[in-house]
């Protein structure tokens, strides 16, 4: 039995990560003034979103979701969110070419900026202050006054999201996706391995694009390809934030998160019976939902059924995020929970999560060889228990930064201070993000191969 919901019902339920805000005046006035304002998203969008992961848990489609780890106010310009959203374009084509699948692109953007942090304090030279936690929330200097929860932040943050979005949309459907461009993604700094790769790729992609034009395929055809679909994405942590943006359908009468077309809950969110699963059972959008080591079977089942009662393909996406070599623990139990309850589900992996260290010379990082370990395993025990792995989520930027160590143009712990911009966790640039595409292209065109021989 599906229990009543409402949009205010997880106030009463226990929170974590979420602020204390002192002035509550202020506070119900930023939630009154973002109850007023128009929705990010629409629900026909997010519906359409949610058939497409439908698709990709059937093994028809495959879900790529990447971003910032969060977004800030002092790092947004168009510039920025241009260049990730080339390097996203430029992984799907690898993908698309690579494994001959239709992909979802689904950016952690217009609306990441909310984080859950391992300690509500953090220290620096023995002063005790309490910890940032996105721009959304609180600054990220590191003093007092910076770190108290400014609810007016919600506003900024819903006008920075719109800004984002409607320059997505211009650039999704204004001409700039348009495959004919296909060589425009590079970005100007690329070189090396990986650049020649995408070059080789890109150059094979106009030749048969030539040879269709040549051959006379139909301008409704190629108007199709001048466009992509793209969506927004973002952890629903900040509740108040997510309330005051939900709204109802009118098309369906349910309600709906204006805030993203898809929303996740968190690995340190995601108690069955906490505030976050309450607010996000109650809302028709796509939810992904972090699989941690420390989630048990258990408590999987009873999320599943709490999350996705009627079972709909496409709601419900497990993004798992275990630590290099920890997936063969961990997946296959998760997988047989799965299997148990037949529930029907879209299986990603996020290896940036689970392998994030703290380098020698202080940095905190993620070396990038584990990063590719974490998504050779993720095929691996698919494979192994028949399963379908559907999509990658990872923490990737535009900028050529150098925040994880590894990858063809080697950055070394020594590198990490040279262009370390990351408000949070350390993202991919732009060279690491081909060289993982390349690395999912290839295992996913292994397993759709085999995947279509068992078929047979
Ligand atoms: C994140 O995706 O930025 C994040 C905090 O992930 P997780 O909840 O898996 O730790
Ligand atoms: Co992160």
């Amino acid at each position: 039995m599906t229990q009543a919901w409402s949009k205010t019902a997880w106030r009463s339920k226990p929170r974590v990560q979420m602020p204390d805000y002192p002035d509550a005046t202020a506070l119900h006035a930023a939630e009154a003034q973002l109850a007023k304002y128009p929705p990010l998203v629409f629900a026909g969008e997010a519906r359409d979103l949610k058939r497409k992961l439908g698709e990709a848990a059937r093994g028809e489609a495959f879900l790529l979701q990447g971003g910032d780890c969060a977004e800030s106010f002092a790092e947004f310009n168009a510039d920025i969110i241009r260049d990730t959203f080339k390097v996203l374009l430029q992984m799907a084509v690898v993908l698309t070419f690579g494994a001959k699948v239709p992909v979802i692109k689904v950016g952690r953007m217009a609306g990441q900026f909310a984080k859950p942090r391992s300690a509500p304090t953090e220290v620096i030279s023995g002063q005790e202050l309490p910890s940032y936690r996105g721009d959304i929330i609180n600054g990220f200097d590191f003093t007092a006054e910076a770190r108290i929860p400014d609810p007016s932040r919600m506003l900024q943050a819903y006008t920075q999201a719109a800004a984002s979005l409607n320059l997505l949309r211009a650039f999704s459907k204004g001409g700039f996706a348009d495959i004919h461009r296909v060589h425009s993604w590079t970005l100007g700094f690329a070189e090396g391995e990986n650049a020649a790769r995408y070059k080789a790729l890109s150059d094979r992609i106009s030749d048969a694009l030539d040879f269709m034009t040549a051959a006379g395929l139909t301008s409704d055809t190629l108007a199709a390809m001048s466009t992509v679909d793209f969506y927004t994405s973002h952890e629903a942590l900040l509740l108040e934030y997510e309330e005051a943006l939900c709204r109802i359908d009118s098309t369906t009468g349910k309600p709906v998160a204006g805030s993203g077309h898809l929303i996740w809950i968190g690995d340190r969110t995601r108690q069955p019976d906490g505030a976050h699963v309450e607010f996000c059972r109650g809302v028709q959008n796509p939810i992904g939902l972090k699989c941690g080591p420390s989630l048990s079977a258990e408590d999987l089942k009873v999320l599943m059924q709490k999350l996705n009662p009627t079972n709909e393909a496409g709601r419900l996406t497990l993004i798992a995020r275990f630590g290099a070599g920890k997936s063969a623990e961990h997946l296959p139990r998760l997988i047989q929970a799965v299997k148990e309850e037949g529930a029907n589900v879209l299986w990603t992996c996020d290896p940036m999560h689970g392998n994030t260290i703290k380098s020698a010379s202080g940095y905190k990082t993620r070396p990038f060889e584990r990063v590719l370990q974490e998504v050779r395993d993720f095929f691996a025990v698919h494979k192994a228990e028949g399963t379908i792995p559907g999509g990658v989520h990872f923490e990737m930027t535009g900028k050529d930064v150098t925040e994880c160590t590894g990858g063809l143009r080697a950055v070394s712990d020594e590198d990490l201070s040279d262009r370390y911009h990351t408000a949070c966790d350390p993202r991919l640039n732009a060279s690491q993000s081909l060289e993982l595409a390349f690395l999912v292209a290839e295992e996913l065109s292994q397993r759709r191969k085999e995947l279509a021989r068992e078929a047979v």
